[in-house]
């Protein structure tokens, strides 16, 4: 299968190889080599020549150095589990029809991503300079998921906002979902599951008989159908009635394994009348991928999943 996400990061960066004075010559180079792209991420940004020239003087060599370092660090990593993540959903974002790639690259730092024409496809462009601007680097799996999401809904240019504003923005629809009662928990899965980088098994087990059992799920097929109070991370969150958090699943010595490619794992109750009658289970692939928002937002999803079972 083409590779869909594309790094141009460090060709970018050649940038720090020129002189100060002759940048707008290195934008010269750039646009002859990804052309039609960057002459098109100007077209869509409606910049005339001067403006680009006026934006590359006023960009700082000390501020692209910075954010060279920083990308060096954390794009290790975050490239490839960017691609794995749209790959992993390539069913949803309908990958078969290869109408699109992703491009990562650090432009002018005006705009997250945007779609421009390509020589055969779509080119989602993602800016990683304007999200590394933004302190957002870390978070470029979901930028770049988001972008091809938007994308297939037809935007061409949008800004990731964080992943709080994210969230907020998919609670409306948890709610919709939700509303349409018990019946739609899978649905609610999968939903969590599509538009959420790093969430790679989403499922719901419920208390009946003093134990977990699966209900509705979405990834791998599982063998711990059937799980007791106390042993795994899922029986340790319901004993304990608490969000229970692992980030390396490797550290976590009372962990059932589900698949080999899980890193870290959050499983967060959902209670009723102060019981906990089930747990919504979320296994992720990319290593330390929650923060408090996730324990936010998967915590108010619980809330309104109990009101429905
Ligand atoms: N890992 C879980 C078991 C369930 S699977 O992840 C779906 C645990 O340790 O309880």
């Amino acid at each position: 299968m083409r590779s869909i996400v594309q790094n141009k990061v460090e060709e970018c960066l050649e940038i720090l190889r020129w002189d100060r004075t002759k940048w707008a010559d290195f934008w010269e180079s750039l646009r002859k080599k990804f052309g039609p792209i960057v002459p098109n991420y100007e077209k869509v940004l409606r910049l005339s020549d001067e403006e680009v020239k006026k934006i590359l003087w006023n960009t700082e060599r000390r501020e692209l150095d910075r954010f060279k370092w920083e990308w060096l660090d954390v794009s290790r990593n975050k490239k490839v589990e960017c691609a794995e993540s749209l790959s992993e959903r390539a069913e949803f974002l309908e990958l078969k029809r290869e109408d699109f790639s992703v491009f990562l690259m650090a432009l002018l730092g005006k705009t997250d991503w945007m779609v421009v024409d390509g020589e055969k496809e779509k080119i989602v462009l993602i800016d990683v300079f304007s999200l590394w601007r933004k302190g957002l680097l870390k978070e470029l799996s979901l930028a770049t998921l988001q972008a091809a999401i938007g994308f297939r809904k037809g935007e061409n240019v949008g800004n990731y906002g964080g992943k709080k504003a994210y969230f907020n923005s998919l609670l409306k629809k948890v709610e919709e979902i939700l509303s349409e009662g018990k019946e739609t928990l899978k649905d609610l899965c999968e939903f969590l599951r599509n538009h959420v980088s790093y969430y790679d098994w989403v499922g719901f087990y419920f208390v009946e008989d003093g134990k977990l059992k699966l209900g509705p799920f979405v990834g791998e097929p599982t063998e711990h159908v059937e799980i007791p109070f106390g042993i795994g991370v899922c029986g340790q969150a319901a004993e304990r009635k608490e969000t229970f958090v692992v980030q390396d699943v490797t550290r976590e010595t009372n962990y059932l394994s589900c698949s080999p490619k899980t890193k870290a794992e959050i499983v967060v109750p959902v209670f009723k009348n102060g019981e906990i009658v089930g747990e919504l289970d979320i296994d992720s692939y990319s290593p330390s991928p929650f923060s408090e928002e996730d324990r936010r937002f998967l915590e108010r999803i619980c809330e309104l999943v109990s009101k429905v079972v």
